[in-house]
């Protein structure tokens, strides 16, 4: 749609006969006012031609008001050579981006119309385009959050699985091990509390040398289990105190140690807890067993839960601030034969705070 504002009704007619032939619907009207009503009901207009001399209201005021109701339309301002001043404020104010000559050729006139009609369609197409191409980058978009979601939702499920299998196997281990240090008690009944303590001094003196969780963990497992291998010897071998020992039931009972191993090893996970268990007989001279390792070749872990279970099994039944401090003396004999002298250091704030009251 083209539409032509003119206060001539000599001009609108002749316009109307000039534009009779273009593929392209004109509307006619007299006055700036008329123009606006009918901009009003429009929904599409591509080019607005408006005389700049009318009375009321002039083409610049006209124009820049039509913008608001045609926002895309090409505005064209007809004008004598004397306007310039109008023809710039049409152009500034009323959006206008063409101006026609009064009096006008009238090929001129149907080119710059065509012109103008052409430029609308194209303007049109590319602000299609572009809202399309916004509308793809916008799809686009919500498709990579989509897909950014449901990646991101399902690493978190496969974290959570991977926390619940991590936990419901560490609850299996703590139970697989809970029930085989019950199974020594069967045999020595003191011998749960004695685990115990153990566990309490080993992994007081792994805290303080600040070692990694995982391995105080293990640390604490092995000095739970530590004498599970007794469970194997029999009775006379068991019931007898070591330093009346025969030879044979010494070093059946010195096979403690790696039968215990062997038993934890049966659980493949639980194979750096069997090997604790292994050498926790081992002194820091060489002199121990069943490996006769000395010194950094003892693996930390069953060093400390060497100590500890020195430490409990001197005070065996005692109690008391008295009896601790006297089995810590006792102990610090043995320093650099039997124990680590780096280890020793951190045995008697525990031991203190377990038998001490
Ligand atoms: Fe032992």
């Amino acid at each position: 749609m083209v539409l032509f504002v003119d206060d001539e009704l000599g001009v609108l007619s002749s316009l109307r006969r000039l534009f009779a032939r273009e593929p392209y619907l004109v509307s006619l009207v007299s006055s700036g006012k008329e123009a606006l009503k009918l901009l009003a009901t429009l929904e599409e207009v591509a080019v607005i031609i408006s005389d700049q001399r009318m009375p009321e209201m002039g083409g610049t005021e006209f124009l820049t008001l039509s913008r608001e109701l045609a926002p895309d339309a090409v505005r064209m301002l007809i004008t004598g050579y004397s306007d310039f001043q109008a023809t710039i404020d049409a152009m500034n104010s009323g959006g206008a981006t063409r101006y026609i000559s009064k009096p006008w050729d009238d090929n001129e006139l149907l080119q710059s119309v065509r012109d103008a009609v052409e430029e609308y369609a194209r303007k049109k197409a590319a602000k299609a385009e572009l809202s399309l191409l916004q509308e793809r980058l916008e799809l686009q978009r919500q498709n990579q959050e989509e897909k950014l979601r449901l990646q991101t939702a399902e690493l978190e499920r496969q974290l959570l699985e991977a926390q619940q299998d991590v936990q419901h196997q560490q609850g299996s281990y703590r139970m697989l091990i809970g029930a085989l240090a019950g199974l020594i008690d069967l045999r020595v009944p003191t011998s749960r509390r004695h685990a115990a303590n153990t566990s309490f001094l080993a992994v007081a003196v792994a805290t303080a040398l600040d070692l990694p969780p995982h391995e105080t963990e293990d640390i604490q497992m092995a000095a739970l289990l530590h004498d599970i291998g007794k469970n194997a010897l029999s009775d006379d071998v068991l019931d007898a105190p070591p330093e009346s020992m025969t030879e044979t039931q010494l070093s059946l009972y010195r096979a403690h140690s790696v039968i215990g191993q062997s038993m934890i090893e049966t659980v493949a996970d639980l194979k750096p807890i069997g090997r604790l268990v292994r050498h926790h007989h081992e002194c820091f001279d060489g002199s121990g067993f069943p490996d006769g390792l000395a010194g950094s070749a003892i693996p930390l872990g069953a060093a400390i839960v060497c100590l500890a279970n020195a430490v409990d099994t001197e005070m065996g039944f005692q109690a008391g601030l008295a009896a601790i401090e006297k089995v810590l003396v006792k102990l610090a004999g043995r320093v650099g034969t039997e124990f680590d002298p780096e280890l020793f250091q951190y045995i008697s704030a525990p031991a203190l705070k377990l038998y001490g009251n």
